[in-house]
């Protein structure tokens, strides 16, 4: 798929732009703190409906006004569509699909694919398994809406759980609720299981080609997944979900009287985790800079490749202020790699002879130039 065209009124910094995007390479170029970032920001939005950096909706409101609007046109392999996305000053956001107000959600999912890396995402590497589950998760939901929905399903369960741990010593008679829970954790919870297993499969062989073509060290990427109620070490493949649907049940069993003094669930997918080795070290502990930079930018293009697969087209690539962290040759080495699906980049200068399609920010204003070539 292909974005055409993006229209922003109040967005961030931006009271109102419109500009024009080409089928490859797109530029975004212009000084620190013109607004590149946030035109990305607002692509993201379309796709995923959250922004990747804020929490707040509502700093997303250009700063006095009382809405946001964004607007994107896109074409498929099968037709033109259209998003409309509003947020006003409380937060609450509204969307339409090709004209049509959508009431969860979770529909949006599916309808404009993206990945986004920015420096930030060095942080998928090493810091908590929170940032690795949420990569599967966006990854995933993408992919599939059922697999937005079963999270969905088993988080909400999950925080009705928790409130009842907390109570637990005020009404001590919880079990027979726990069971009710639990059940519902563990049919939800095997879903999740089983899908980040697949997902964590596929996304092994594509991210670790990435990874040796982009490391200089010529060094073995290795993913898997790690699961607090399913484990076995070198092959966790194979396994039904019904298999880890009891295993877990059993596994929350287990956990309860634990959980009870704790007052939060620990068993289940919610803890889980992503294994990442270079050479078979855990690069969670000890991958450098440089490694982290690496890992995270194969993981992306690994996610882009099995979502082309997956879904039949490709996803657009959003990549954040990736080429000032980059040498000449892999800057030449990653546009090459992005050959093929539409790409848009941010930078503060661009000086690679490749065709593009240029746009420049300026203080909150964005227009399409030609290409310096
Ligand atoms: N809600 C908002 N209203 C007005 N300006 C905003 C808002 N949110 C962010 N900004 C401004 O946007 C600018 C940063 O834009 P950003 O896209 O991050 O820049 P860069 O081009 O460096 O990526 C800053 O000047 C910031 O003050
Ligand atoms: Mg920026």
């Amino acid at each position: 798929m292909k974005i055409l065209a993006l229209e922003l009124n109040n967005f961030r910094n931006y009271k109102h732009v419109k500009v024009d995007f080409g089928d490859g390479l797109n530029v975004l170029f212009g000084k620190n703190a013109s607004g590149k970032t946030n035109m990305l920001e607002s692509i993201y939005l379309c796709s995923i409906f959250h922004s990747p950096r804020t929490v707040k909706d509502k700093e997303m409101v250009l700063i006095g006004e009382s809405k946001a609007t964004v607007s994107l046109t896109l074409k498929t392999k099968y037709k033109k569509r259209s998003i409309n996305l509003q947020i006003d000053d409380k937060g609450k956001k509204k969307v339409l699909v090709d004209n049509v107000p959508l009431n969860r959600a979770g529909e949006l999912f599916g309808v404009l694919g993206v990945v986004f890396f920015s420096p930030d995402e060095m942080k998928l590497v090493k810091e908590s398994p929170q940032e690795r589950r949420r990569f599967m998760d966006v990854g995933l939901s993408q992919q599939q809406r059922g697999y937005f929905y079963s999270l969905q399903r088993y988080n909400k369960t999950l925080k009705q759980k928790n409130n009842l741990l907390k109570e637990w010593r005020q009404s001590r008679n919880i079990d027979d609720m726990l069971d009710v829970w639990d059940a519902c954790l563990a049919k939800e919870g095997a879903v999740i299981i089983t899908k980040r297993i697949e997902y964590i499969r596929t996304l092994n062989d594509a991210a670790s080609r990435f990874h040796t073509a982009i490391s200089s060290e010529k060094e073995n990427l290795k993913l898997s997944y790690e699961s607090s109620i399913y484990f076995d070490g070198e092959d966790n493949g194979n396994i039904k979900t019904q298999d880890i649907e009891k295993k877990l049940y059993d596994s929350l069993i287990s956990a309860r009287a634990k959980d009870k003094e704790l007052g939060y669930s620990t068993a289940g997918p919610h803890r889980d985790d992503i294994k990442i080795e270079i050479n078979g070290k855990d690069s969670r502990k000890y991958a450098s800079q440089g490694q982290q930079r690496t890992v995270a930018l194969a993981l992306k293009l690994g996610e882009v490749v099995i979502y082309k697969n997956e879904i039949g087209e490709a996803p657009i690539l959003l990549l954040d202020d990736v080429l000032s962290e980059l040498d000449m040759d892999r800057q030449k080495l990653l546009l090459d790699m992005t050959k093929g699906f539409q790409t848009v980049i941010t930078c503060t200068e661009f000086n690679i002879d490749c065709g593009y399609n240029g746009i420049f920010v300026k203080d909150g204003t964005a227009q399409n130039v030609e290409a310096e070539q």
